[in-house]
Order: structure tokens, then C-alpha cells, then sequence
């Protein structure tokens, strides 16, 4: 899909619709058929399905370099990353972008955390916007070949990350050598939180795989984009994100 595309569609509603139309490897006219509510990101997301291009979001970045968080900022996660990590762990951000995930976690107490992204732009513009935080790292990387010795992280962190290289072509064999990787530079008991709109009967198959002998287990957030009142049912899958605690090895409940 060329991003022209994209570019025209309207801006104003329906994440949800295109949402499930990146899930479903939509074809053009799925995408663009769409009312957007808020997120020019999520288009963004469907384009990178459509394109499998990763310069795509060199682009994305060199044309919208302001903060922005996919799903959920971390005041959403803040109470489940606090059951899951500690203060002091050696904390890794899988494909940070220009969240201010990192940052905010920072602010909260935690002192040492190692941003990659496969985005030379946006790793450029997170190092000169946050050069005056030496416990911020950011260092441009394949998160599917991290260059990292084994067993050096406590925590890895994915908002968005493993549902992008749900995308692209070779979408099964990506997401197994990123989930290789992550295992591999993760200590015994660390732990791997991924924050996705992904449902478990699409992301559990390949998160409980015996390659990598996690411990998995499955909350869901609601929506920020959606008043509380109007969420009856946390089970109804439009109106949550999930958020995957995986850990290697023990339960996915320790931690903390
Ligand atoms: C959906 S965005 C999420 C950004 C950020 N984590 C957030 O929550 O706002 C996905 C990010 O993953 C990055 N990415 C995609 N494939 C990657 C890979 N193979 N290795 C590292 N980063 C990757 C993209 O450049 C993009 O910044």
C-alpha cells in the first residue's frame, strides 16, 4: 500500500475497525474505507502491514516527531509493571518509539533502562530529547537480533512492538526470533510484559511456545480512549488491551 493512501483517509474514529483490519492483513480498501476516531498511528500501523516495509516508520518519525503512546500511556500499566518489576531491574524497551513509556517509568524510580528501536530517526531524536537522563539508553537495534550477551536484563518491555512484526511479511517466523532473542538476554525469573490489542487465541501460540518454556499469563486494560462507564464487560475485546506477563521460568505472578 503506498502511504498516499493512507494520508487521505480520514483521521476522526474507529480504531477498532482498523485494528481488526491490521490484525486480518487488510487489503487497501479495508483501511481506507475506515473513519478514523484520534489515531493517525494505528493508519500508520495498517500501512506498515500493507507495505512490510520497516523504513516506514523512518518516515512515520521524520514527519510526526512528537511523543506519542500506542494503547496506553504508563499511567494504564503502571500497577501491573510494578507487580512484575522492580525499581533496580535492568529494564530493556522493545522498539520504543517516541513513547514517553520510558521517561515516566524513570520519573517513577526506576533507574536503568535500555531503549532499541529499528528506527534510526526516532532513536536520533530520543537521544537529543533525552540527553540530560544518563539511566535512559537508546540505541538503535533489530529487536529480533539483539545485541546483548545472554541473561543481562531483568525485564523487557513491548507496547506495540511484537503486534507490528505481527504484520509485515514472515510475520510467524519474526515474532519467534524476536521472542528467541527476548528469552535469550533475559535472566532466570525475568520477566517479558507485552502490551498489545492482540486477543489470546492470536498472540498465546506463539508466547507459550517450548522454545522459550515461559510462564504466561493474560491481563486486560481498558481502552483509555473509552470512558469507563462505558465498558460493561472487560471480556468484550473491542474495549481492552491486553497485556501478556511472561516469565521466564517459576509463575508469571512473582515478581514485584
Ligand atoms: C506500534 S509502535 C510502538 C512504539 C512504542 N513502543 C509505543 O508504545 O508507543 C512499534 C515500534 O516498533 C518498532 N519496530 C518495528 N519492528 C522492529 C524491530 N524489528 N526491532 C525493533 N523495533 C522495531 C517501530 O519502529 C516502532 O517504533
Amino acid at each position: 500500500m503506498d502511504k498516499g493512501a493512507i494520508e487521505g483517509v480520514g483521521v476522526k474514529d474507529d480504531i477498532t475497525r482498523v485494528e481488526q483490519a491490521v490484525n486480518n492483513r487488510a487489503t487497501k480498501e479495508d483501511v481506507v474505507g475506515v473513519k478514523t476516531r484520534q489515531d493517525k498511528l494505528t493508519l500508520a500501523a495498517a500501512a506498515l502491514c500493507l507495505s512490510g516495509k520497516v523504513s516506514y516508520w523512518d518516515d512515520r518519525y521524520t514527519k510526526d516527531p512528537e511523543p506519542f503512546d500506542w494503547y496506553q500511556r504508563y499511567s494504564g500499566i503502571k500497577d501491573l509493571v510494578a507487580a512484575q518489576m522492580k525499581h533496580e531491574d535492568n529494564v530493556l524497551m522493545l522498539g520504543c518509539g517516541n513513547s514517553r513509556l520510558s521517561e515516566d517509568m524513570l520519573e517513577d524510580g526506576f533507574t536503568s533502562i535500555t531503549n532499541i528501536d529499528i528506527s534510526r530517526v526516532v532513536i536520533d531524536q530520543m537521544i537529543e530529547r533525552h540527553k540530560d537522563k544518563p539511566a535512559l539508553v537508546w540505541q538503535r537495534m533489530n529487536a529480533m537480533a539483539l545485541e546483548y550477551p545472554d541473561e543481562s536484563f531483568d525485564a523487557a518491555v513491548d507496547k506495540g512492538t511484537l503486534d507490528s512484526l505481527m504484520c509485515g511479511e514472515g510475520a510467524s517466523a519474526n515474532v519467534a526470533k524476536m521472542c528467541m532473542e527476548v528469552s535469550r538476554v533475559l535472566k532466570p525469573n525475568g520477566v517479558y510484559l507485552v502490551i498489545s490489542y492482540g486477543a489470546p487465541d492470536s498472540r498465546l501460540k506463539y508466547l507459550q511456545s517450548d522454545d522459550y518454556s515461559w510462564t504466561v499469563s493474560v491481563a486486560t486494560l481498558p481502552k483509555p480512549a473509552i470512558s469507563a462507564a462505558a465498558i460493561p464487560d472487560t471480556k468484550d475485546a473491542s474495549a481492552v488491551h491486553y497485556v501478556y506477563l511472561c516469565r521466564k521460568g517459576g509463575t508469571a505472578e512473582e515478581g514485584g
